[in-house]
């Protein structure tokens, strides 16, 4: 009898031991690394070997791009996110936690598909009848959609090679299994392994396939770094608390730019798509509040406008508090520090609260003006005007410095109503288009001068 081959791997890096260690040496992390067994000749690297296409040396500038039309997923955010629209022969990860809206997005999705390609929706989770009401409900077109129960990849591979598909949905990867292994569905070996033979069915019948993933309490894929390595895009569908928003950003895509940002919005007839998200972010109120200020974000490949709020106040207790939710904390402590040393402010003693509105997250350099403006708006007790918007990246020694793709964040604000930008002089042009007051500063006490004035 043949012996099956175990293999371990490490399920945050995806790394490959020949044998188990408590620790993985190549991204640190403890208790993260597992057995798997390795299948016998899967029907997938059967079906490589027996290939009917022949592969020959191909000089790159020759390969016909107009092959690989794109298809309209009929939402635009998703199209944008996916880097212009959905790719044929590529896999699509959906992660995010339960009840996002990961089956309603795809299901919507496939019904606008459906009326112009041949698209079959897998479902291993809930029942036929509980998507057809969950169609009805949302008042989908029905009549094209092709439905299917089944947890088996090889069974669901035979039955879709007969359909002549261009769009699969799984729904979802970790109740799939492949009958030759003996683990469980969800175990790190059953995931990947029915990854694997979806991308090879994709790759082969130049069907785009979508996978659902589920997400771990800690937000991390469960089961598998490894199915990231394994796709061609990974997306996120995230939800803030208590927010009727999502958010689709994708992590990895090779068709596209990263950290695009599509946002959605959770109604009574499913995922609506949200245009102009800007809007969304900035609050409605119309007097002018002290410690807060609206910064430029770079999302992807859009600006977006966003409010980000700061509490200082008289500490209460010996340790002053610090608590910061979407900036991150080590960039909270180093704009205070930068605070106190260039602007001379007593902020050492200080509560400091920073919120950066909608469940936004930050994670570039150009919010660093504008969260130093709420600070100390809210220090001073001195509210900024509301048509101001502030951005730039503040370097150690108190300067400004410039940031990327500053005119297209002016344009947008000025899109938005607004009429006066502080901004760093380096990202100043002269033949501007849009009418917005601007205010261009070197330093930070420069900024501070004209907030004074403001
Ligand atoms: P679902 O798509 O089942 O989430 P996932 O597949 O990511 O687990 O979404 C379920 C949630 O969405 C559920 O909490 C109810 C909500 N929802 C609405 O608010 N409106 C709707 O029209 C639908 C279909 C769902
Ligand atoms: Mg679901």
């Amino acid at each position: 009898m043949k012996k099956i081959k175990l293999s371990y791997i490490c399920s945050d890096c995806g790394t490959n031991f020949p044998r188990w260690h408590g620790h993985c040496n190549i991204c640190g992390m403890w208790n993260t690394i597992s057995e798997i067994k390795l299948a016998k000749p899967s029907n997938h690297s059967k079906q490589k070997s027996s290939s009917k296409t022949e592969n020959k040396i191909q000089i790159l500038s020759d390969i016909n791009l107009h092959k690989l039309p794109r298809l309209k997923s009929g939402f635009k955010e998703l199209d944008r996110v996916l880097g212009g629209g959905i790719v044929p022969g590529a896999t699509i990860l959906i992660g995010g936690n339960p009840g996002t809206g990961k089956s309603t997005l795809l299901l919507q999705m496939i019904s606008m598909l459906s009326e112009k390609t041949t698209a079959l929706y897998v479902t291993g989770e809930e029942s036929l009848q509980q998507i057809a009401m969950r169609a009805s409900r949302l008042k989908l077109h029905k009549k094209h959609l092709k439905m299917l129960s089944e947890t088996n990849i090889t069974k669901i591979c035979e039955i879709a090679k007969k359909e002549q598909l261009q769009v699969m949905i799984i729904d979802s990867i970790q109740v799939m299994r492949i009958t030759e292994l003996q683990s469980s569905p969800g175990s790190i070996t059953q995931v990947r392994e029915s990854a694997m033979a979806l991308t090879h069915y994709a790759k082969q019948n130049n069907v785009t396939v979508f996978i659902v993933g589920h997400v771990t309490k800690d937000g991390t894929l469960a089961g598998p770094k490894i199915l990231e390595h394994i796709v061609d895009c990974s997306i996120l569908l995230d939800s803030s608390a208590d927010s009727r928003f999502r958010m689709l950003r994708s992590k990895k895509n090779r068709f596209g730019a990263i950290n695009e940002l599509g946002v959605f919005s959770m109604t009574s007839y499913g995922l609506q798509e949200v245009h102009n998200p800007s809007a969304i972010f900035l609050s409605k109120e119309k007097e002018d509040i002290p410690g807060s200020s609206i910064m430029v974000l770079w999302e992807g490949t859009r600006p977006l406008l966003i409010e980000v709020q700061a509490l200082v106040n008289r500490a209460q207790a010996n340790n002053p508090r610090r608590i910061s939710v979407g900036l991150e904390q080590n960039r909270l402590s180093l704009l205070l520090t930068i605070l106190h040393k260039h602007a001379d402010l007593e902020i050492i003693n200080q509560d400091v609260f920073v919120n950066v509105v909608g469940g936004v997250k930050i994670t570039e350099t150009s919010a660093d003006l504008a969260i130093l403006i709420a600070l100390l708006s809210s220090f001073k007790n001195k509210s900024l005007p509301k048509d101001t918007i502030i951005f730039g990246e503040v370097g150690l020694a108190g300067e400004i410095r410039p940031v990327p793709s500053g005119q297209e964040r002016l344009k947008e604000a000025s899109k938005h109503g607004f009429k006066k930008a502080i901004i760093p002089s380096a990202n100043v042009q002269k033949n501007t288009t849009y009418s917005l007051k601007t205010y261009s500063v070197k330093k930070l006490s420069e900024a501070i001068k004209i907030i004074d004035k403001l």
